[in-house]
């Protein structure tokens, strides 16, 4: 982790503001009374206990923690649905409300009550069993951020299958990785989605991926398209094909949801680690359920009244918890947004947030950044005055963007809340309760009631005010139950470190006051624009063009995305000529090659050619090294790595200084 890093933190904590929640605030919120933190302690499993009795259960548990590290069974012999519980429990008191509005990038509105959405879901769920899936298969889901992708994800839940949701902007390649390493039975995709003003071919990617699936039998094709395009009209209808509307056209809104186990997986949800290869991260029912209802009616005061949006696609664990299953378990009503937030100018979410009248909205740096660039005039031409709460995810937010978003979009009234979680934790875990806990820019404050997070060295010992590991000591509801197919790399990856404690690969510090700073990854995992993405895959993508001898990938700093790729490769010498002759192309090229292999988000935003990899004795890559480079700090007058002598060179140079 960097020390710049470091000595800012410090400078900051010499003079950090704080912000305390206001009297008006603190009166109404949901939670305002800090002795919960202390009852959590004392008594963490009946304090989960009691979050979960606030579901519905067809079968109540008989022991709430089985832990044999690191194995954990939450709400052991439990039985409940996770549709259930988004949907029919609400019924009978507010079958009228909203559950879902949704906007598309074009402009089109659609919006579904608690009642629609229950049957539209019943009947997908009525369809999917007709196409033969039943309790415990995978469904891959690969869809723009339409209500269809929601209802694709409940009506599983409903039948016990698991989702296995695939970002809409991942590569045809990455999507077939995806069904292949969870054996999908049926994939979910739509004709395509918009993305600033394109379509996006989703259903000719899926069709690609799909050839070389055989788990595959059957593709279920939602019919995305505004009136004027007629672009959707061209795709491929294979026998193997349905159209959503007529499966759906066909079904009763009845459907008796599969009571599951609460251990029952409810989904799998890909990410990068440290290796080539994504992991797909387990989560079940009762336990996940419990942590996204709870985190979401207290982190963000959830009300009856609100407009909840998070700006989240459903492809991210953000989506799962904080679109679909924490909002929709609370009743709320959710507004979702398909589309880019420049288009067609760099005001619409601000248009968005006045015309449905947001109260809540959650957002990531990476997002708050790109807004201050565009300028503090923008939201000022909107009427912001509904919003009463803001949130921040995926990456630190650095002050300068904390205080940007406080004053030109909370308007210096909106409690911020800075929520750190990971795919693997399931629901937030360190984030300030808005009605309790004062604020610090930067900070992500404390752990969530229930939740054990503590600061450890090397040894794993904890370090009381600090820096170190970020990790977490003691079983939560929402953890990780393992990765699909591979019990030994989750046992090794989480839980090898420290025996029993789970090791979350974040560096973070402690301040006197207890609060959290994370300061970002301790692995060979990068975090552009708040998404995970592995050196591993990017370099394994590299390689795998024929030019490319050799890569190694590092993550620079970026003023919007925080981290961006800058990529050293070694050119094979039957190519060399041929990359020369035209740099520009050949470097467009390797990053196009990218970004087709995995997807936009890892595309490079620097290629390097060098002739050598600077490495350790031991064969390890320095990255510190690449990254001086990168961020052109290292080379001095020297411009090119091309000269082997200047590898070397730099290597001893950075040899003596570690
Ligand atoms: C990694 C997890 C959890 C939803 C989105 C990302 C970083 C996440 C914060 C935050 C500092 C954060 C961490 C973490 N991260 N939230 N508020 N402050 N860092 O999920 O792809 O699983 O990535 O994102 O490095 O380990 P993910």
């Amino acid at each position: 982790m960097a020390d710049e890093t470091e000595n800012a933190i410090d400078a900051l904590l010499q003079e950090t503001r704080w912000f305390p929640p206001s009297d008006e605030f603190r009166a109404k919120a949901n939670v305002s009374n800090d002795a919960v933190y202390e009852t959590a302690r004392n008594d963490r499993e009946g304090y989960w206990a009691g979050w979960a009795e606030q579901l519905d259960w067809q079968t109540k548990w008989d022991k709430v923690l089985e832990w044999e590290p690191p194995y954990a069974k939450w709400f052991v012999g439990g039985k409940l649905n996770a549709s259930h519980n988004c949907l029919d429990r609400h019924l009978a008191t507010k079958p009228g409300k909203l559950a879902i509005v949704w906007e598309g990038e074009p402009g089109d509105v659609r919006s579904y009550t608690y009642g629609e959405l229950h049957a539209e879901v019943s009947r997908f769920a009525n369809a999917l069993k007709k196409l033969g899936v039943t309790l415990g298969d995978r469904v891959a889901i690969y869809m723009p951020l339409v209500p269809e992708a929601i209802v694709a994800m409940l009506a599983c839940a409903r039948i016990g299958a698991a989702h296995s949701v695939v970002f809409g902007g991942f590569s045809s390649e990455a999507l077939r990785d995806r069904i292949q390493d969870a054996g999908a039975k049926v994939l979910i995709t739509a004709t395509s989605g918009y993305r600033r003003g394109n379509l996006v071919p989703l259903k000719k990617l899926a069709d690609a991926a799909v050839v070389e699936c055989p788990t595959i039998e059957h593709v279920v094709v939602v019919m995305r398209r505004a009136a004027a395009d007629e672009a959707d009209d061209t795709v491929t209808v294979n026998a193997r094909d349905r159209w959503y509307h007529e499966l759906i056209s066909r079904e009763s809104a009845d459907c008796e949801p599969v009571w599951v186990d609460s251990e029952q997986m409810l989904y799998t949800l890909y990410t990068s680690g440290t290796t080539g290869k994504p992991k797909g991260i387990i989560h079940t029912t009762g336990g996940y359920l419990t942590g996204c209802y709870a985190t979401t009616k207290w982190v963000f005061d959830l009300k009856d009244d609100d407009v909840y949006w998070c700006t989240a696609d459903i492809g991210w664990v953000t989506g799962h918890s904080y679109v679909v299953y924490g909002p929709l378990a609370n009743g709320a009503t959710v507004f979702i947004y398909e589309g880019a937030p420049d288009w067609p100018k760099q005001d619409r979410f601000w248009q968005l947030v006045e015309k449905h009248k947001v109260t809540i909205f959650y957002t990531a740096p990476t997002a708050i950044r790109a807004f201050m660039k565009w300028g503090e005039s923008l939201p000022k031409s909107h009427d912001l005055s509904s919003l009463r709460l803001l949130g921040s995810v995926g990456e630190p937010i650095n002050p300068e963007a904390w205080m940007w978003y406080h004053r030109n979009i909370g308007g210096e009234r909106c409690p911020i809340v800075d929520t750190w979680w990971q795919t693997e934790t399931g629901a937030i875990m360190i984030t300030p309760l808005p009605g309790i806990v004062a604020t610090k820019p930067g900070s992500a404050t404390k752990p969530f009631p229930g939740i054990e997070a503590k600061i450890l060295n090397q040894q794993g010992q904890p370090v009381e005010v600090g820096g170190g590991y970020l990790a977490i000591t003691e079983p939560w509801p929402s953890m990780l139950r393992g990765i699909w197919g591979d019990p030994e790399r989750y046992e090794k990856q989480y839980w090898a470190k420290w025996p029993g404690i789970y090791f979350t690969g974040d560096g973070a510090r402690v301040d006197a006051d207890g609060y959290f700073w994370l300061l970002g990854r301790v692995d060979d995992v990068m975090n552009v624009a708040g998404h995970r993405i592995g050196t591993m895959e990017v370099e394994s993508a590299l390689v795998d063009h024929p030019a490319i001898a050799e890569a190694a990938v590092v993550g620079i700093k970026h003023e919007i995305k925080g981290t961006a790729i800058a990529a050293f490769v070694i050119v094979k010498s039957s190519a060399i000529d041929a990359a020369k002759s035209n740099l520009a192309a050949f470097e467009q090229e390797l990053k196009q090659h990218v970004s087709d292999k995995i997807g936009a988000i890892a595309r490079p935003e620097k290629i390097l050619l060098t002739v050598d990899l600077p490495k350790t004795r031991s064969g390890k890559i320095m990255r510190r090294l690449l990254r001086d480079i990168a961020e052109g700090r290292a080379l001095g007058d020297v411009t090119t790595l091309a000269d082997p002598t200047v590898v070397a060179s730099l290597k001893e140079r950075y040899e003596e200084e570690s």
